[in-house]
């Protein structure tokens, strides 16, 4: 069964997401937003996280109380603008592994190119949340999952910031059991491939390039 995705509406998110738009906004806040942003979508996402019950010795008497339990966390981001959102998510994860998968968008073709994976060993035993600002035509995405699913990953979750119709529609079609998260749908891609209205180039705003 396609897993429908999850539009993350927070006014918090929604505000933040303002500034990251404006092409005015520097290198410098568009690292903090994106990973602010980041940090509040990973609260929503680890909401179904499994809890088991403990007992807990307080000053005043013992505690029945709950903490997470289960399947071990691994954020994957896609390099490089997945980059952005590692350290919000870790904020909330600290003990979570991090994998990295480098994949570039080849600019004529828009297809996906494939130049670094390196998962955490036991990459299989964990629940996988991949990290990328931008889903456009949905390639690197299907690409990084693919990937992620080759090393015997199952339980897999995608989240980026914005997303594009194609991209929404490329994703949940190749892997309907992924549930994705995301913050904005925006309204189409433009000819180079580029999300309308968006934001721009994500790995760009973060590193300053061009
Ligand atoms: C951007 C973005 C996604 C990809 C989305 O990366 O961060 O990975 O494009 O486009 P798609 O859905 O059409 O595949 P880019 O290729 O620009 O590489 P970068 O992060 O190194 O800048
Ligand atoms: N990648 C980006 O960084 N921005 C887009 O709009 C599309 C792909």
């Amino acid at each position: 069964m396609e897993l429908k995705p999850f539009i993350m509406d927070h006014p918090l998110i929604q505000h933040k997401i303002s500034l990251l738009r404006d092409k005015n906004t520097g290198s410098k806040e568009f690292r903090e937003l994106v990973s602010e942003i980041a940090m509040l979508m990973c609260y929503e996402a680890t909401r179904d996280l499994p809890l088991k019950e403990v007992e807990i010795e307080t000053p005043v008497a013992v505690a029945r109380t709950k903490v997470i339990t289960g399947r071990k966390l691994a954020f994957v981001p896609i390099l490089r603008a997945g980059l952005g959102m590692v350290d919000g998510v870790l904020k909330l994860v600290p003990a979570a592994k991090v994998g990295h998968i480098g994949l570039y968008r080849d600019p004529k073709t828009l297809e996906p190119v494939e130049y670094y994976c390196k998962l955490p060993s036991d990459i299989e035993e964990r629940e996988v949340i991949v990290l990328d600002p931008m889903l456009a035509t949905g390639g690197s995405a299907v690409d990084a999952i693919k990937l992620i699913k080759a090393r015997g990953a199952v339980n897999i979750k995608f989240m980026c910031i914005i997303a594009a119709p194609e991209g929404l529609k490329a994703l949940s079609t190749a892997h309907p059991d992924v549930q994705i998260y995301c913050a904005s749908l925006d309204e189409h891609l433009n000819d180079h491939g580029y999300i309308v209205p968006g934001l721009g180039d994500a790995g760009d705003r973060i590193f300053g390039t061009k």
